[in-house]
């Protein structure tokens, strides 16, 4: 059987991880796959810059959108990110090519997400974005797959590696916020402007993933609410520790009476319950579903190589040629999302 071919636009922290992992898991994956994976052509911005990846034997393309486009690419991997250009126009031209998509993109796909699916859906390539949420947390195909035949009341959790990060080191090292930061910053946590992460946008646009796949509903992050964590400072978090409590940024998405309820927000837990011990770059996503106690998954939310995992994961099913519809729905079955008027629980 032929490989996949696989053109990779972002070589940065989870591009070059990803080029990584699908040479040194080379065999795991054809074995897995049934056929071999092989990145064929590549992108970023600078051609000159120093990257610590191989790419001998791999074309290196100037324009996004040439390697969307490009004949020999079977599976476009956009690891570039921001939700305008050029990842929009380069993601769109190849699925309107009919080749499959894989990306960890969430800014994009809660804006464009629906008109991506669409374009999916209508050319018959796959939209894989397992990566989106989570990094390495199989979030996306539980919800998806795993949990296809059960109804969901609530999906929650600590879904911004770089914001736990930074509550957790200020809170066990009295460290300022701005430093905390820093350090997200020179691991590889934080998105390009560091704002999306603190100001609460990078969580709710994850939840508005999590909240289409759970409840049907068409992704819309202008429906969540969104509180951020950049003015809390040591004392707060000082403060809430001597009432017994921890404080923790969670997005929140519960089926209402009224509609949908999305939000983001600082939320004081108590020391003592299962979400208060997740610390560090950790993620958490806890599914409420009908007839069936909480399931809660935990594992790394950030980082090059916890992404990758996913991305990697997400281009193998292309290889074996899995192709689920990118929120769980035909498009024509997914509802208006309804904003549901604030409540707090
Ligand atoms: P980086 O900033 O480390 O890398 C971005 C890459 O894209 C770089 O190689 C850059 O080129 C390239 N690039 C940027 N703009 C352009 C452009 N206009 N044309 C061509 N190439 C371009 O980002 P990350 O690797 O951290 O993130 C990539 C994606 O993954 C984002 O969507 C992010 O939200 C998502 N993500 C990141 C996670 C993480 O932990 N880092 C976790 C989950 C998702 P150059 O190298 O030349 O500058
Ligand atoms: N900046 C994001 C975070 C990357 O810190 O969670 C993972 O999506």
């Amino acid at each position: 059987v032929a490989p996949l071919k696989v053109g990779i636009a972002g070589l940065g922290t989870v591009g070059a991880e990803v080029v990584r992992l699908i040479e040194t898991q080379a065999r795991v994956l054809a074995g897995r796959s049934g056929r071999g994976i092989r990145v064929v052509a590549v992108t970023a911005r600078s051609k000159a810059k120093k990257r610590s990846i191989d790419l001998r034997g791999v074309e290196w393309v100037k324009d996004p959108m040439v390697l969307a486009t490009h004949p020999e690419v079977d599976c476009f991997v956009e690891l570039m990110g921001g939700a305008g250009d050029p990842a929009l126009s380069a993601v769109e031209a190849a699925l309107n090519g009919g080749k499959s998509v894989v990306t960890a993109n969430k800014a994009l796909l809660a804006k464009h997400g629906l008109k991506l699916a669409k374009a999916a859906e209508k050319h018959g390539g796959a939209l894989n974005f397992e990566a989106a949420v989570g990094a390495a947390i199989p979030v996306i195909k539980t919800l998806r797959e795993g949990l296809a035949g059960t109804g969901i009341n609530r999906v929650y959790g600590i879904l911004n590696g770089t914001c736990n990060y930074i509550l957790t080191r200020m809170e066990q090292e009295g460290l300022s916020f701005a430093e905390c930061l820093k350090d997200a910053q020179r691991l590889g946590y934080a998105e390009a402007n560091p704002s999306f992460d603190v100001d609460g946008h990078d969580t709710a646009q994850k939840l508005a993933i999590l909240a289409s796949l759970a409840f049907g509903t068409k992704v819309a992050q202008s429906a969540v609410y969104v509180e951020g964590i950049s003015s809390i400072a040591p004392e707060d978090l000082r403060a809430a520790d001597d009432l017994g409590y921890r404080l923790k940024l969670l997005g929140v998405a519960v089926r209402t009476a009224k509609g949908i309820e999305q939000r983001v927000h600082p939320t004081m837990v108590p020391k003592s319950s299962s979400i208060a011990q997740v610390m560090g770059v950790t993620n958490a996503v806890t599914i409420d579903g009908e007839g069936i106690p909480p399931i809660t998954l935990v594992g790394p939310g950030a980082g090059g190589a916890a992404t990758a995992s996913a991305v990697v994961a997400d281009i193998a099913d292309v290889a074996r040629g899995i192709r689920a519809n990118p929120f769980g729905r035909p498009i024509s079955h997914l509802r208006d999302t309804k904003k549901a008027p604030m409540e707090r629980h």
